[in-house]
């Protein structure tokens, strides 16, 4: 059995999805479909996978112990893809409790019963936010991490660090997977994407912070899955491994507003504001370990990617909103 922790979020969506193909796979997923945004978007994508015969759902809170070990304790899952946090940066200066309940004890609780259980792999999502405000480009594995610049980087960093220290302790197998601006179909409301395409279709002007200067490196989703998926696989050489997932690009972001504007034809209109707390204007991944060590090879540029999500976008909402 297959575990997938925050299954009716964006990636969590698209794992579960991706795994269910296989139809040897089976995944129980698992999510608490929190109000942090539309959660009929969280419930649709849900109706996507329940048609799965080998797919079932439970809906939980990770941050309560004692159902989530009775679900480790029956299902006893042999992989465990832990997806569930509350993400977002911008929320994180405003509800900072929101993270310590689900990255922190949440966290916690997912990696003390894969221990107890004994899973053969535990994944789980980190970010490029833990990064911070480094200059040096691109980004490696090694660089720095210990001066987070918002609170979710700090439940991120900490995640890590509480899961070698069990990987070491337990000799348990734990890959952290530090996600670069995943977008693509289904994403995700508070992202930059979904806001800039709804706010364009609706006459409405799209903010930019750092007045437009912010460069970031765009994974698409399917990439990103892909990345996921080969890290599954990764041979042991060491029992505790870290990677980045990404395009391996990194791109300004005005760039990325002229190819949404092309897309659907609209010319946006643009508030520029000041740099945000906590907002890091440049992230840039190196791709070398990945690459090296599973063969990874990103596939879709913004070019691509972009239209694949505004059509989704105008698909979805009938165009309306
Ligand atoms: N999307 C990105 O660009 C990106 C970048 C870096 C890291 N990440 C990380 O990847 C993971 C998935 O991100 P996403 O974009 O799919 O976000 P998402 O918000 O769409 O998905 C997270 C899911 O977890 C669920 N959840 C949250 N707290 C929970 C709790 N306490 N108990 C049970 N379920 C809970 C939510 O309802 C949601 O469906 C997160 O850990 C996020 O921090 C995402």
């Amino acid at each position: 059995m297959i575990f997938i922790t925050g299954c009716a979020g964006f990636i969590g969506f698209h794992l579960t999805k991706k795994i269910l193909k296989n139809k040897k796979n089976k995944v129980l997923g698992l999510d608490n479909l929190n109000n942090y945004y539309d959660v009929k978007l969280k419930k649709d994508r849900l109706k996507i996978l329940l048609k799965h015969k080998n797919f079932k759902f439970i809906r939980r809170d990770i941050t309560n112990y004692k159902k989530l070990e009775n679900i480790f304790k029956y299902y006893k899952p042999k992989t465990v893809y832990h997806l569930a946090a509350q993400a977002g940066v911008r929320h994180s200066l405003k509800n900072p409790e929101d993270y310590v309940k689900s990255n922190l004890i949440g966290f916690f609780n997912i990696l003390h019963l894969s221990k107890e259980v004994r899973v053969n792999h535990l994944l789980f999502a980190s970010t490029s936010s833990i990064y911070g405000d480094q200059t040096k480009m691109p980004i490696t594995e090694n660089s720095v991490i210990t001066k987070p610049i918002q609170f979710y980087a700090a439940t991120k960093g900490s995640n890590e660090l509480m899961a070698y220290s069990y990987s070491k302790l337990y000799s348990l197998k734990i890959t952290a997977l530090r996600f670069f601006t995943v977008y693509g179909p289904w994403g995700r409301p508070d992202m930059a994407l979904f806001k800039f395409t709804k706010n364009i279709i609706n006459n409405k002007k799209i903010e930019l912070y750092n007045f437009g200067n912010h460069f970031r490196d765009f994974t698409y989703i399917d990439d990103c899955i892909n990345g996921i998926l080969l890290l599954s696989k990764r041979k042991s050489v060491s029992k505790y491994d870290i990677f980045n997932i990404a395009n391996g690009n990194s791109r300004p972001l005005e760039h990325f507003i002229k190819i949404i504007e092309t897309c659907l034809n609209k010319k946006s209109k643009k508030k520029y504001l000041v740099l945000q707390k906590g907002d890091i204007k440049k992230t840039s991944a190196s791709i070398r370990k990945i690459k090296e060590q599973v063969n990874f090879k990103p596939k879709v540029s913004i070019n691509i990617g972009i239209p694949k999500f505004i059509n989704w976008f105008k698909e979805y909402y009938g165009f309306q909103r």
